[in-house]
């Protein structure tokens, strides 16, 4: 069964190549998600570009935005082929773009469809699909919505759910808002895991600590976190500790930092713009002397021209070493 404890949310214009390779060297174990990729990109646009990622991500899956069960499974097969290890499909995005293309949340409505997308995409692929959903959308009655979802995609073999706790209000509200402004509602998704006990269920949403996954892990078979991760990336070194009992991979976040030196000089020998990378990384610093400094220096010299390496080099510099600190103190 595909180890679903802990993930980062598929987050678009976030998620991309580069932050999930930062990622991983902060947890070696969490699950990996990229940005939402629709099946007319998959199927006409630059694959290469697209869908292109490094072998030290995995375990990685693939998000895809669609509706259309033959363009699903031609797309999960595609990315099964590239060596993503996990297809999951988008049944939670509000956006009027996704919507008008009779994708992502609004599917809450059409549980039919998603069934058949699901086993359209289970009989293409060898490798695990599963759906990220709501707990439903508009006026609808959450515990029917889910229920009925759940079951139809129950039934089609999905191999994992992961709920986003909230409904999407689709009139109204910006896809922002709908991250923040429908209520919460954990137990609604518990009630979820104990109707279906073989069923793996993830719950997302508002999840701010590991300490606080570890938490739903008790009721739960997964947890997904999304904006934290994104945002504070340091506390992503106590997923591995905590959640799986394992060292983490780096003792402090400058060790995990000088570990993305050689990504960073081979992707800017092949044209990959600095910034493209540290814009992902403003956040690793909290609670450190020289944290503002750094970020300060990344957010001043990492966007311009040619920018190198050594901005990186110098940004680091500001910052303490939590480790160094620490042992200054002992000493
Ligand atoms: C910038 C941004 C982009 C997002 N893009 C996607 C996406 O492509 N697919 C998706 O399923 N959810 C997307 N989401 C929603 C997240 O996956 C997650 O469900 C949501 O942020 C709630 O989790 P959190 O409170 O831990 O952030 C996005 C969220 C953010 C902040």
């Amino acid at each position: 069964m595909t180890d679903h404890r802990f993930s980062i949310a598929p987050m678009m214009e976030w998620t991309d190549r580069h932050c999930r390779f930062f990622h991983r060297l902060l947890t070696r174990r969490a699950r990996l998600y990229t940005e939402m990729i629709t099946t007319g990109a998959v199927l006409r646009g630059d694959r290469a570009r697209l869908l292109g990622f490094d072998p030290a991500e995995h375990p990685v899956a693939v998000q895809l935005g669609g509706s259309d069960p033959r363009a699903l499974a031609e797309s999960a097969r595609i990315c099964a082929d590239l060596g993503y290890d996990e297809i999951n499909l988008n049944v939670g995005c509000p956006s009027d773009r996704v919507r008008e293309g009779r994708f992502g949340a609004c599917l809450m409505a059409e549980p039919a469809l998603v069934g058949e997308c699901v086993a359209a995409m289970k009989a293409a692929v060898p490798i695990p699909v599963t759906v990220k959903c709501r707990i439903g959308i508009d006026d609808q009655d959450p515990e029917e919505s889910l229920d009925t979802l759940t079951r139809t995609v129950v039934a089609a073999g999905v191999d994992a759910l992961i709920v986003h706790a909230r409904k999407a209000w689709l009139d109204g509200l910006s896809p922002k808002e709908n991250r923040d402004i429908p209520p919460l509602d954990y137990e609604r998704v518990y009630r979820l895991k104990r109707a279906w006990p073989a069923l793996p269920v993830a719950i997302n949403g508002g999840i701010a600590s590991v300490e606080q996954a570890t938490a739903h892990l008790a009721q739960l078979d997964g947890v997904m976190m999304g904006r934290a991760a994104y945002q504070e990336p340091w506390r992503l070194l106590a997923v591995d500790p905590l959640v799986y009992g394992s060292a983490a991979p780096f003792a402090s976040p400058k060790a995990a930092i000088e570990a993305f030196f050689p990504y960073v000089e081979r992707e800017l020998a092949r044209g990959t713009r600095l910034h493209a990378m540290t814009r992902h990384i403003l956040g690793l610093f909290h609670a450190v002397p020289g944290a503002r400094a750094f970020r300060r220096h990344i957010a001043t010299h990492a966007v311009k021209p040619g920018a190198g390496i050594a901005v990186l080099r110098d940004a680091l510099d500001h910052v303490v070493d939590a480790r160094a600190e620490l042992a200054h103190i002992a000493a």
